[in-house]
């Protein structure tokens, strides 16, 4: 059970609010602009320091106010030993993060704290740029292999320098080798481990998707950012003109992707808005299937409004596969009727209403 009490102090409408949450299932029902999707903020936020809407601070923090704070006891292993976790934010941009009495920095928060958001943003891994579907791959591979976050810093590192080099329009081809061997070094390792990651991904994505929806064939290819009929080195020789005009390298792992496709074509084009909310929930859930498999913890969902657009059916089916799983959920309806009765006894169910700013159980 990873989050036990949860207190939230100036994220947006929510000026004082704490709570005891299940170790399962919370629904967070409420009128528009009640709050709802504000305490999902919060829990983001002792995640990840930031919001997962916007990237101004003083949306996030309450008007009128210099800092935001959200504190939890927290299960981080699930052994039942509970420590206190922090966040503030200041106006000024500072972020400090407390954890069992000690500073901690971001990764180590993230690790601690495993989140995965699904929300009207989510459709961005089929709609959006491949920035989004690498970030998307790079949550999974950051929380399987601690080697990762290293590799691919200086992977980003030595790409920097060979950028600024091209951008002068002339390099020694000395020095050329130099960062063209680092480069190739650090970018095979990061393929790899996002190759790696992505086979056992896909066969947990496919019995999740046939769980929320039977009958679709999802197909997902991933490109490493290169032509892999040829080396790197190959790759990097022959476009090496073309990337001195340009100023920046054209090919490596910084250009990966994960292609989503359905009968050979983009599934951002070919299916229903509802088809693709499961696809991009099923893709996320997936993620924490993997999570679960591999370290034997259970992640934070935060699920903002499930009930959007699925029908009845749909809603259920998502909702006995979340009772399924051993993740925490947090999840959003405008309506508690929208999702009631979905339930089996045994769940571990909390109900909370949002009223302007204030919560209540019930
Ligand atoms: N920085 C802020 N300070 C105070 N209130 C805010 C801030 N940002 C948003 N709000 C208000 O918080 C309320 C709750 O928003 P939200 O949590 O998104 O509602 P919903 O319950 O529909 O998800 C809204 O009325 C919104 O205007
Ligand atoms: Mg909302």
């Amino acid at each position: 059970m990873p989050i036990k009490k949860l207190s939230v102090r100036n994220v947006r409408n929510l000026t004082d609010v704490s709570l005891q949450p299940s170790s399962h299932i919370n629904i967070i029902h409420g009128a528009n602009g009640s709050g709802k999707s504000s305490l999902l903020e919060a829990i983001h936020l002792l995640g990840l320091t930031r919001s997962f809407r916007t990237n101004k601070l003083n949306h996030l923090i309450q008007a009128q106010q210099q800092s935001c704070m959200v504190f939890a006891q927290l299960d981080a292993m699930g052994t039942g030993a509970v420590q206190p976790v922090g966040v503030e934010r200041t106006l000024e941009g500072d972020a400090r993060i407390r954890y069992a009495g000690d500073n901690i920095d971001l990764t180590t928060l993230a690790e601690l704290l495993p989140i995965q958001v699904i929300n009207s943003d989510t459709f961005q891994i089929l709609e959006g740029s491949p920035t989004i579907r690498r970030q998307f791959v790079d949550w999974g591979v950051f929380h399987t292999d601690p080697s990762f976050i290293r590799l691919w810093r200086a992977c980003r590192r030595v790409l920097k320098q060979r950028n600024s080099l091209l951008k002068c329009g002339k390099i020694d081809p000395n020095i050329r080798k130099v960062w063209d061997r680092e480069f190739i070094n650090y970018s095979e390792q990061v393929n790899t481990l996002r190759e790696a990651y992505l086979a056992l991904l896909k066969p947990e994505f496919d019995a999740i998707l046939d769980d929320l929806l039977g009958g679709l064939k999802i197909d997902l290819r991933f490109s490493s950012g290169w032509d892999k009929k040829r080396s790197l080195d190959q790759v990097l020789e022959d476009s090496f003109e073309r990337d001195l005009r340009q100023g920046f390298t054209s090919a490596g792992p910084q250009r990966a992707d994960l292609r989503v496709k359905v009968d050979g074509h983009n599934a951002s084009e070919r299916l229903s808005r509802g088809q693709k909310k499961v696809v991009v929930s099923a893709l996320k859930l997936a993620q924490g299937a993997l999570f679960y498999k591999l370290n034997s913890r259970a992640c934070i969902y935060l699920i903002d409004d499930l009930p959007s657009e699925l029908d009845r059916h749909h809603s259920q089916l998502f909702c006995n596969y979340l009772e399924k799983t051993v993740n925490q959920c947090f999840i959003t309806c405008v309506d508690k009727a929208s999702l009631s009765g979905f339930w089996s006894e045994q769940t571990d169910l909390c109900f909370l209403e949002v009223q302007e700013g204030a919560l209540s159980t019930g």
